[in-house]
C-alpha cells in the first residue's frame, strides 16, 4: 500500500511550515553553480503545493528568502529574486485552477520593484480562493517580526489605547505577521539540518517537527506524505500529560 492511502483524512495537519534548505549542496554535488539547485528547487515547491493541497492542508508556510539571505552573494540574490518574478507568475494559472490564495509575510518592501508588483498582482487575483492559502516568507526572520510586534505594542501602550493588563499571548499574536494564520501543526526541514534558523520562533511553540536529509530540489509528494504520515503517529501533548490527552480524546 503507498504511503498516502495511510494517511488519516481526518488528521492532516491544518498549516505546515517547510524550511526549504539544500538547494546549494544538491547543485554543487552535480558540480554546478548553487543557482541551479534553486531552478530545480521550484519543482519542489510545486510538488510540496500541490501535495499539500490534494490532502486538505489548509495553511503551508514556505520560507523562501530570509532577512540574512541578504548576506548572500548579489549574483546569488539577483538570481533568486528573478526565478521568484518568473515562478509567481508562471504558477498565477495553476494556483487559480486549484482555488489557492497567495500570501507573504516578512518586509516584502524590500524586494525589488519586480517582484514587489508581481507578488501584489498575484495576491489581488487569489485573494478570494478558498481551498488553501500559500503563504510565501520574503525577507522574513522571526526576530524582526517580534521587534516589530513590540514596537507596536509599545506604541499603543504609549498614546494610552491599552494598559499592561491588556499584553497577552493573545495581543502579542494579533500584532505578528502571521496574525492571519492559525500556528503551524507541523514544521518540515529538509537537508539534514536541525535548526529553527530565525523561522515562527512564536509561532512554532508546540509544533511536531520533522526533519529529513532529503535536499530540497528531490524532495517530492512522498516525501510530503512521509512527514505527515510520521506527524500523525505523534501525541501532541501541549503540556499535558498523555493520560490527560488519551482522557480528552475519549
Ligand atoms: C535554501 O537552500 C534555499 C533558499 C534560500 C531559497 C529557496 C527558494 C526557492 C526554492 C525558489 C522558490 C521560489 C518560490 C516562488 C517560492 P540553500 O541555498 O541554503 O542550500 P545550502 O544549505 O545547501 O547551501
Amino acid at each position: 500500500m503507498s504511503l498516502v492511502n495511510t494517511i488519516d483524512r481526518n488528521n492532516v495537519p491544518q498549516h505546515i511550515a517547510v524550511i526549504m534548505d539544500g538547494n546549494g549542496r544538491w547543485a554543487k554535488q552535480q558540480g554546478k553553480f548553487r543557482v541551479f539547485g534553486h531552478k530545480h528547487g521550484v519543482k519542489s515547491v510545486r510538488e510540496v503545493t500541490e501535495g499539500a493541497a490534494e490532502l486538505g492542508v489548509k495553511y503551508l508556510t514556505l520560507y523562501a528568502f530570509s532577512t540574512e539571505n541578504w548576506n548572500r552573494p548579489k549574483l546569488e540574490i539577483d538570481a533568486l529574486m528573478t526565478l521568484m518574478v518568473k515562478t509567481i507568475k508562471s504558477e498565477t494559472d495553476t494556483l487559480m485552477k486549484n482555488n489557492i490564495r497567495l500570501s507573504t509575510i516578512g518586509q516584502t518592501e524590500n524586494l525589488p520593484n519586480d517582484c514587489k508588483e508581481e507578488l501584489k498582482q498575484a495576491m489581488e487575483l487569489t485573494k478570494d480562493n478558498t481551498h488553501m492559502t500559500l503563504i510565501l516568507a520574503l525577507s522574513y526572520s522571526s526576530k524582526w517580526d517580534i521587534v516589530d510586534s513590540v514596537k507596536k505594542i509599545a506604541t499603543q501602550y504609549k498614546s494610552g489605547d491599552i494598559n499592561l493588563e491588556d499584553i497577552n499571548e493573545e495581543l502579542i499574536s494579533n500584532t505578528l505577521a502571521t496574525k492571519h494564520f492559525p500556528d503551524p501543526d507541523l514544521m518540515i526541514r529538509t537537508s539534514g539540518e536541525q535548526r529553527i534558523s530565525n523561522y515562527l520562533l512564536w509561532e512554532l511553540a508546540y509544533s511536531e517537527f520533522y526533519f529529513t536529509d532529503v535536499l530540497w530540489p528531490d524532495f517530492r509528494k512522498e516525501h510530503l506524505h512521509a512527514a505527515i504520515a510520521n506527524y500523525q503517529q505523534r501525541e501532541r501533548r501541549f503540556g499535558k500529560t498523555g493520560e490527560q490527552v488519551a482522557k480528552n480524546k475519549s
